[in-house]
């Protein structure tokens, strides 16, 4: 048996994030979030390919004392090629070249909405692999896709968003609300402490297995001018059933989507990623379809399900396994396809 390090390298967004695994198995997985975008209520992209500048040096040089290996012991380099915003995937991508390059080793190239759904593969106590074929769920601030996976890199989507991210639903609407961003967290924290029911939000009617949340930020926000016209401390009063319903009403659109599919492709494994799949609800949610719908869930552990390297490293070993390397003229793609 071989004997491999991958660093993995990701900055498609706001998050600078190296990690080192020895096979299939973590040894370090550094992350510097960027809190700069906090006051800005959304990723600026310009900030972020300045402080991705800053922090990859330091954030490698730490993945590599944590792993406790030194630069010459790596086999090969994975980094983020796409999508995301090109100014930050670029620092990404020249690092990673370059480091490549000077140590002699293999550059390998991942794609960063595979590498959320092969995190499952990352080798955690505790955690399952999913089986294949399985459906994957990615929902995050930036991507919303539902993924029929045949195998590592026979993916097929089959349905995704026409407009928003189902993150970005709730960043709107916690935004309508003068919740601070990222939303996503404190609306579920208060939706566990509110009624669902208390408002309805009328579900956007999109054919087959896409999705569209553009209609119901706007429909929250209407309801709230509404509200408040008669009532100005409206919000104030009633936040946690506000968030309750709104949480309620995104769940209500991602399940139906999902069984649609599980219909559809006859695929009853299930696993889902990316940052709205921290949701207390969804995970609920899930967890309960095993017995009412005999479906097989699998959710990861929360550190591999918003952006990571770790999920960018696991790939990289994949495709290590597969000597499926890049060429050093491998260019950064902001909207690379699965
Ligand atoms: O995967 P991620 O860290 O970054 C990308 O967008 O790629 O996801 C961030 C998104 C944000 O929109 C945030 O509001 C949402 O995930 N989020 C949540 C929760 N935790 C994070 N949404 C709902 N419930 C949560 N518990
Ligand atoms: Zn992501």
């Amino acid at each position: 048996s071989q004997n491999i390090y991958i660093l993995g390298i990701e900055s498609s967004c706001d998050d600078t994030a190296a990690s080192v695994i020895y096979n299939g198995r973590i040894l370090s997985n550094v992350i510097a979030t960027q809190k700069i975008h906090e006051e800005y209520g959304g990723v600026v992209p310009e900030l972020a390919s300045r402080a991705h500048q800053q922090n990859i040096v330091p954030v490698v040089d730490q993945a590599l004392k944590k792993a406790n290996i030194k630069k010459d012991q790596l086999n090969a380099i994975a980094f983020t090629r796409g999508p995301g915003l090109m100014g930050s995937l670029l620092v990404g991508t020249s690092f990673a070249k370059s480091l490549a390059f000077g140590l002699n080793i293999p550059l390998i190239d991942v794609n960063h909405m595979q590498a959320h759904i092969l995190a499952h593969f990352i080798d955690e106590e505790g955690f399952d692999k999913p089986q294949f074929p399985f459906l994957a769920m990615t929902i995050s601030g930036g991507h919303t896709q539902i993924v029929k996976v045949a195998s590592y890199f026979d993916m097929t989507v089959i349905g995704e968003t026409i407009d928003d991210a189902v993150g970005e639903a709730y960043d709107k609407s916690g935004k309508i609300l003068g919740l601070g961003y990222p939303a996503g967290p404190e609306i579920d924290r208060r939706a566990q402490l509110g009624n669902p029911k208390a408002y309805k939000f009328t579900r956007p009617k999109v054919a087959g297995l896409n999705f569209s949340f553009s209609g119901l930020k706007t429909a929250i926000l209407y309801f709230i001018q509404r509200e408040t016209k008669v009532n100005p401390n409206f919000i104030t009063e009633n936040l946690n059933d506000i968030c309750a319903s709104i949480q309620y009403t995104i769940i209500g659109i991602l399940m139906d989507k999902l069984k649609m599919a599980t219909k559809e492709t006859g695929i009853k494994r299930i696993a889902i990623g990316g940052g709205v799949s921290a949701n207390s609800g969804i995970r609920q949610i899930l967890k309960e379809s095993e017995q009412k719908f005999g479906w097989t869930t699998y959710i990861p552990k929360f550190e591999f399900t918003t952006d990571n390297a770790a999920m960018i490293a696991i790939v990289g070993y994949l495709k290590y396994l597969n000597q499926d390397f890049a060429q050093h003229d491998t260019l950064a793609s902001a909207r690379l396809k699965i």
